[in-house]
């Protein structure tokens, strides 16, 4: 994982506030032997609110809030209004799978809320039940809907592509971006079930691109500094942009700007390894904000391949999407 000079800075903080999850997605975790984290285990609002300013001052503008589903976890409104008063960081996002969303979507743009990315991977009723488990389709419908008239912006689909299982639909998925300014992103699937599933499932991004070589030539669209490994495209006539994640087939790791906070209260310099260091036990102690800063730090190295100190991280091994936050 070491970086090349000039790599993305570290600048960006995922915090999964919850490992619970309305929906039973066949690609996220092994559900059978899924156990939930004790609530004590989970940080609690206050926590994650002093974490995000010592992240701040270690230089994370960006955050998001992922889960499990973090539209299920109480309080999660109230939450978001304070976490956009956190000096430094300047830019709030949050991941849903949409089940929720109809409801809350009017008091999540009040709290200053725009940036909103939902997990949308087939708009065929039966088959969004035989990823997702839940006959939730419509509710997420509606509540892209609702999202997209309030204003919310960006407004991201994230739509993992599963070979055998909706890869036939990424045109139709595509033109969710013809007539709606929404970023429709293609994702490969991360190998985060058996082996096996991800072998028969694994479709690269490369045959889903020339799929959508229908649609006329893709145009690279300009990248944020916090952008992080998506590549978007403009389409000629399109309102909105095509994205392409490819975490399997891409040179992702250069790019790649991210920490992520497990939501009981691990740091994980990679998704896709298993070092976490953790965060909690410490703050719960009654560590000083500039020692648990100090540890960030540790992980922003660790992520640069520069840490100098492997005692702090512990390895968790087979953890699932679910309780890091995808
Ligand atoms: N591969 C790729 N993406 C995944 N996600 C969850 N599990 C996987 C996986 N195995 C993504 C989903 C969702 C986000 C929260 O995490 O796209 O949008």
């Amino acid at each position: 994982m070491e970086k090349e000079p000039g790599a993305s800075k570290t600048n960006y903080l995922r915090i999964s506030v919850t490992d619970r999850c309305n929906l039973r997605c066949r690609y996220c975790t092994y559900w059978r032997d899924w156990r939930k984290l004790p609530s004590v285990e989970i940080l609690r609002y206050e926590e994650l609110l002093r974490l995000a300013a010592i992240a701040a001052e270690m230089g994370i503008s960006k955050v998001r809030i992922t889960g499990g589903e973090p539209l299920v976890r109480r309080g999660l409104v109230e939450f978001l209004g304070k976490l956009h008063h956190v000096p430094g960081i300047n830019k709030v996002c949050l991941t849903t799978n949409g089940v929720l969303l109809r409801e809350l979507a009017p008091a999540l743009y009040d709290t200053g809320l725009r940036h909103l990315n939902i997990s949308l991977d087939t708009l065929r009723r039966e088959r969004y039940r035989q990823i997702t488990g839940r006959d939730n389709l419509a509710e997420v419908l509606a509540g892209l809907e609702r999202a997209a008239s309030l204003g919310f912006h960006p407004l991201k689909i994230n739509c993992v592509v599963l070979k055998g299982i909706n890869d036939e639909e990424v045109l139709d998925l595509a033109m969710l971006a013809q007539d709606h300014p929404y970023q429709v992103r293609f994702i490969e699937l991360m190998p985060t079930v058996s082996q096996e599933w991800w072998q028969r499932h694994f479709q690269p991004l490369s045959e889903v691109r020339r799929r959508l070589t229908v649609l006329g030539p893709l145009m690279p669209s300009t990248r944020e500094a916090t952008a992080g490994p998506a590549r978007n495209f403009r389409v000629p006539g399109f309102r909105g942009e095509l994205g392409f994640i490819s975490p399997m087939s891409g040179h992702h790791c250069r790019t790649c700007n991210r920490l992520r906070l497990t939501a009981d209260g691990k740091l994980r310099p990679c998704l896709l390894a298993a070092s976490e260091l953790d965060l909690k036990g410490p703050m719960r102690l009654g560590l000083g904000d500039d020692l648990l800063g100090y540890l960030f730090q540790e992980a922003v190295e660790l992520k640069a391949g520069k840490a100098r100190f492997s005692l702090v991280h512990s390895h968790q091994p087979g953890r699932s999407m679910v309780s890091i936050g995808g």
